[in-house]
């Protein structure tokens, strides 16, 4: 494992890791890339811009997962915003398969930290969602929805409304609502930060098993340490005022990957530590 602050260029030797880039190349031919990113926010009432994230590169190749961390504030939901083209950068620009990001990106699934279920449906209506906007025909959509429902192992709970489901359920039917339109990208915005330690870290290692299974690439917001060196294959800190990259730590924990085993490691308490001591500071 990479010790932290080894030289950038040591962490960033395989071409098939997450990389940063200092200066102005061109995106790779797939993945998502962000050039020379900048954000500025002109709040009401105030004269003055403020810069919330400034001049992020970042290469994420295709079936990568990246975790993002750093503090409240520094522009880490604003980067994932720009991703989905939501907005659009204050200068610089964000790439999906080379491809410029100038309205909403269709080809990322956008997990926001609420759930945002619709408590009028039941599960199968809510993963039906976007299948019944985009027109899909109905038997199309059983399967679908219903493969969906199989992958986050809610199956048997098709015809439960949201309240009837506990807080790891509504996080995976948020989920088979995202996997049932097959987006290339999962943008994850702290999905599991409302659960508890036990239950997140159930929802945990069964989102890493579907993600070894078909390895789509990965945005993932969080605040938990723990959650991002047992996700990740690289770990992007971020620092505040403004929002910037100050640090990618490559993780290579043998896959597949338990919290329980990885925590055993004298790796893991290094790299806890010298990941958080960056945050802190
Ligand atoms: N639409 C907006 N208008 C004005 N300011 C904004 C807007 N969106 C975000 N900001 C500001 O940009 C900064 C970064 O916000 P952002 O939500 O990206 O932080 P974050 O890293 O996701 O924080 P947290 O960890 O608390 O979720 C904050 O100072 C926030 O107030
Ligand atoms: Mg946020």
């Amino acid at each position: 494992m990479a010790a932290l602050g080894e030289s950038r260029d040591v962490l960033l030797d395989a071409a098939t890791r997450c990389e940063v880039r200092d200066v102005d190349t061109p995106p790779r031919r797939t993945g998502l890339s962000f050039r020379d990113v900048s954000k500025a926010f002109v709040a009401h009432g105030d004269r003055r811009p403020f810069l919330a994230v400034r001049d992020v590169n970042l290469d994420i190749p295709p079936g990568r997962f990246v975790c993002l961390v750093g503090p409240s504030g520094s522009g880490k939901s604003t980067l994932l915003n720009m991703a989905a083209g939501l907005f659009q950068p204050s200068t610089g620009a964000v790439y999906q398969d080379a491809e410029r990001i100038n309205t909403v990106n269709t080809r990322v699934g956008y997990i926001t930290q609420q759930d945002n279920l619709l408590p009028w449906r039941n599960l199968r209506d809510n993963v039906a969602l976007s299948l019944e906007i985009q027109g899909v025909g109905k038997r199309t959509r059983a399967e679908r929805v219903a493969r969906a429902i199989e992958q986050v192992a809610l199956t048997g709970f098709e015809k439960h409304y949201p309240a009837q489901l506990s807080g790891g359920m509504r996080k995976r039917a948020t989920l088979a609502r995202t996997l049932v339109y097959s987006p290339d990208t999962l943008l994850m915005d702290e999905p599991f930060g409302a659960l508890d330690a036990m239950m997140r870290n159930t929802v945990q290692e069964q989102l890493l098993r579907l993600w070894e299974q078909d390895r789509k690439t990965v945005l993932f917001v969080t605040h938990d340490l723990d959650e991002a060196i047992l996700l990740a294959d690289d770990i992007v800190v971020f620092g505040a005022n403004p929002g910037r990259i100050v640090h990618v730590e490559h993780v290579d924990f043998p896959r597949p990957r338990t919290l329980a085993d990885i925590r055993k490691s004298p790796e893991f308490t290094a790299l806890w530590e010298g990941l958080w001591s960056l945050i802190e500071n």
